[in-house]
């Protein structure tokens, strides 16, 4: 496991990513900028008029299995490809119900019931991924999820959401804000 990498995102009238469309797909909303900017840093610089920031960090698996680490491994490929101009910015946050139920029922609705991890193995390498976590840095989300694709993958990344958000595993979030951005190749 590399060392945790500190993300933050910024909201404002500059960075490297378009916002495209904004969606509340549950809970409370976020303000709508018309830029994002991804730092890899505890102390970015100021972007002027910032209008929200997030914070997570990569971390340590939680849930997934030996055999599906290697699978993960052999397919998926990096952030920051050329051809990846579409991005998705997915923050989420799942209720007190999910948090207190002990790891491996946890992981048994995940995967067992959900197929979260057999059904995202299915949009890669298209999809580059990050999961970010932030519930104990005290910040508003659980999660900040992190996606990458090409404009011709966007149709197909519409159908991974779909299909995640049907599942057992999504009955717990609570929260979810579903920010789509671009950026020039
Ligand atoms: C692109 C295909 C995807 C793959 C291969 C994938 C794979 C995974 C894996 C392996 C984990 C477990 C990490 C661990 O063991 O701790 C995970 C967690 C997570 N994923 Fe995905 N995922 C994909 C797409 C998505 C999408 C589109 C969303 C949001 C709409 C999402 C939201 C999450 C969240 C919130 C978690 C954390 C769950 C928790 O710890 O409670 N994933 N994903």
């Amino acid at each position: 496991m590399p060392n945790p990498i500190l993300v933050t995102f910024i909201a404002g009238p500059a960075g490297q990513w378009r916002v495209d469309r904004q969606s509340n797909i549950s809970g409370d909303g976020l303000p709508v900028a018309q830029r994002l900017s991804m730092f890899e840093s505890s102390a970015p610089p100021g972007v002027g008029e910032e209008i929200w920031r997030l914070r997570g960090t990569t971390s340590n698996l939680r849930y997934t299995n030996r055999q599906e680490v290697a699978s993960l491994a052999a397919i998926q490929e990096g952030l920051g490809r050329p051809r990846s101009t579409r991005a998705a910015l997915i923050p989420i946050r799942k209720n007190e119900a999910w948090w207190n139920l002990p790891q491996n029922e946890r992981r048994a609705i995940l995967e067992e019931q959900s197929r979260h991890i057999a059904i995202g193995l299915d949009y890669l390498p298209a999809v580059a991924r990050r999961l970010h976590h932030c519930r104990d840095l005290g910040e508003p989300f659980d999660f900040l999820t992190w996606f990458e694709y090409a404009p011709e993958e966007a149709e197909r990344f519409e159908d991974l959401v779909r299909a995640l958000r049907v599942t057992a595993e999504w009955t717990y979030v609570d929260r979810e804000i579903d920010i789509r951005l671009s950026r020039d190749p």
